[in-house]
């Protein structure tokens, strides 16, 4: 009887490990996962091209397994998260690592660090007429409020910080009547936004404990936006929403995906959220 149970016990055991490397290895949510952005996503495609915009150096990937990578952030980033949360057993290729083959098919990252807005990069229905059918917008988060604009704006102004965010919430007001559009006259397509701000708003605390809005990493110098390479990194990177003067940490990341993947508040998503729309 007790061997019985023992062999039972064992077989559970066996089959919990074998469900959870079902779980590891199976498929994605979507077949393939392709990444356009700025240095919240770039994961190493700016580390060769000529431009201040590089990060890969220490203490950048401080809590990231290969380090320095050229993620502008002490660990994974957006594009890293969002791969994890659909699914993918890795994580989506830099283009400046030249994916090939398959392993194109499955998704690349083109994200570089300091791109802007600009009519080239207007792509979406270019996009569209390459297949793809289910895409998520990020609007603008509240650049008012980030470290590198709050230290010039106590030198401005106390109101830069306001007006700046209104700008913001303009531009973020509009891209809900474009993807709204994009949804009625794109057959078959279907675009979210997710609301930065909404989330924002419930930042001030997260993972059960109080954060600060001030930047984790010693900067290159006042006005600079990125970490000095032999400065200070604070110790508890998960009570703070900055990594350097621009970029949210890891702990951030986790956060805003996590609800822009599982909404928890109407707002964080328009109309629906990832997970919803990876089920479509
Ligand atoms: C971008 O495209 C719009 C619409 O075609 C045009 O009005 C605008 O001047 C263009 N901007 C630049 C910087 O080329
Ligand atoms: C985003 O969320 C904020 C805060 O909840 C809200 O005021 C705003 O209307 C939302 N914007 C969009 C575009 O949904
Ligand atoms: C951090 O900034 C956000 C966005 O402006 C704000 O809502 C939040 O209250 C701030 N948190 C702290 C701790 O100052
Ligand atoms: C941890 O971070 C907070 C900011 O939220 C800071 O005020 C506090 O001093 C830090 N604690 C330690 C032990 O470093």
């Amino acid at each position: 009887m007790a061997c019985q149970l023992k062999t039972l016990l064992m077989l559970l055991v066996f089959l919990l490990i074998s469900n959870l490397q079902h779980c590891v290895n199976g498929r994605p949510q979507v077949p393939c996962l392709f990444i356009f952005g700025d240095s919240l996503s770039d994961n190493g495609n700016n580390n060769n091209l000529v431009t201040m915009a590089k990060v890969n150096y220490q203490p950048y990937g401080i809590d990231f397994p290969a380090g320095p990578t050229g993620r502008f952030t002490n660990g994974r980033n957006i594009g890293d998260i969002i791969a994890e949360l659909l699914g993918f057993e890795n994580y989506i290729p830099a283009f400046a690592t030249a994916p090939k083959g398959f392993e194109i098919l499955r998704g690349v990252n083109y994200a570089s660090g300091s791109a802007g807005i600009r009519n080239e990069s207007g792509q979406h229905l270019t996009l569209y007429r390459y297949g793809a059918r289910k895409v998520v917008l990020y609007g603008l988060g509240q650049l008012g409020s980030i470290p590198a604009v709050l230290s010039l704006c106590g030198i401005i102004s106390s109101s830069c910080e306001d007006s700046l965010n209104k700008v913001v919430q303009l531009f973020n007001d509009r891209l809900i009547s474009l993807v709204a559009d994009l949804n009625k006259n794109l057959w078959k397509a279907k675009f979210i936004l997710v609301n930065t701000t909404s989330m924002e708003y419930a930042s001030s605390t997260f993972q059960g404990s109080t954060v600060t809005n001030a930047s984790c990493c010693e900067l290159l110098g006042f006005g600079q936006f990125q970490c000095s390479p032999s400065g200070y990194v604070c110790h508890n990177r998960s009570q703070y929403m900055f990594w350097d003067a621009v970029h949210p940490t890891e702990a951030a990341y986790e956060f805003y995906m996590g609800r822009a993947y599982r909404a928890q508040s109407p707002t964080d998503a328009y109309p629906f959220d990832i997970s919803y729309l990876a089920k479509l």
